[in-house]
């Protein structure tokens, strides 16, 4: 509490390999209803990872310097990007956050996210907040991003502008050569 303002942390947490647009409006829309928003750089252990942990984090904050208003909160301290190892929930509880974002595209997200949801407040108390995603970024996953980057096709109104290059360093399209 501070002047009678309580301030409320909220964590988005995720592999974010890389971070799209669906990430960034879901990040967008927790900073406007939490004082603070730590978006988490997480390790699954679950998934092979095209960037490094370090690489990820740093595509995460080029993605949200990219954007004029997560660019102003990022300076006014209202967003901070963090690599997190470690359990998300243990996490929370030292960082003070009273809630977890999650990004609901449909519901296969919700069926992958209910256990870890239990879990989290089986461990800490701490409650997952779910956002439902713009249905216009329904389509956008890190996962079919990459996908359509190797095989040439367009991402730039999928991913932000540093993301995408970063993307076709990383996953190069197939070559075309002069016939
Ligand atoms: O983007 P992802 O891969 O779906 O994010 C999943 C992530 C990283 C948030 C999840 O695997 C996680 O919270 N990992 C940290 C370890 C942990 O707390 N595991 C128990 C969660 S129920």
């Amino acid at each position: 509490m501070r002047y009678g303002k309580t301030v409320t942390i909220a964590v988005c947490p995720g592999s974010f390999d890389p971070i799209t647009f669906g990430h960034v409006d879901v990040v967008r829309r927790a900073s406007h209803l939490f004082s603070e928003v730590i978006v988490a750089v997480a390790i699954n252990h679950r998934k092979n990872y095209t960037f490094t942990l370090d690489e990820r984090v740093e595509l995460a904050d080029a993605a949200l310097a990219d954007d004029a208003e997560l660019r102003a909160a990022h300076a006014a301290g209202k967003i901070r990007v963090v690599a997190m190892d470690g359990l998300l929930a243990e996490f929370c509880r030292r960082e003070g956050a009273t809630a977890i974002i999650k990004g609901l595209r449909g519901s296969a997200d919700f069926d992958d996210e209910l256990a870890m949801a239990l879990m989290n407040r089986h461990l800490s108390d701490i409650e997952t907040v779910f956002l439902l995603g713009d249905p216009n970024l329904g389509h956008v996953g890190s996962s079919l991003v990459k996908d359509v980057a190797r095989h040439g096709g367009t991402i730039d109104d999928l991913v932000p502008a540093p993301v995408a290059r970063a993307l076709a360093e990383r996953c190069p399209g197939p070559r075309k050569d002069p016939l």
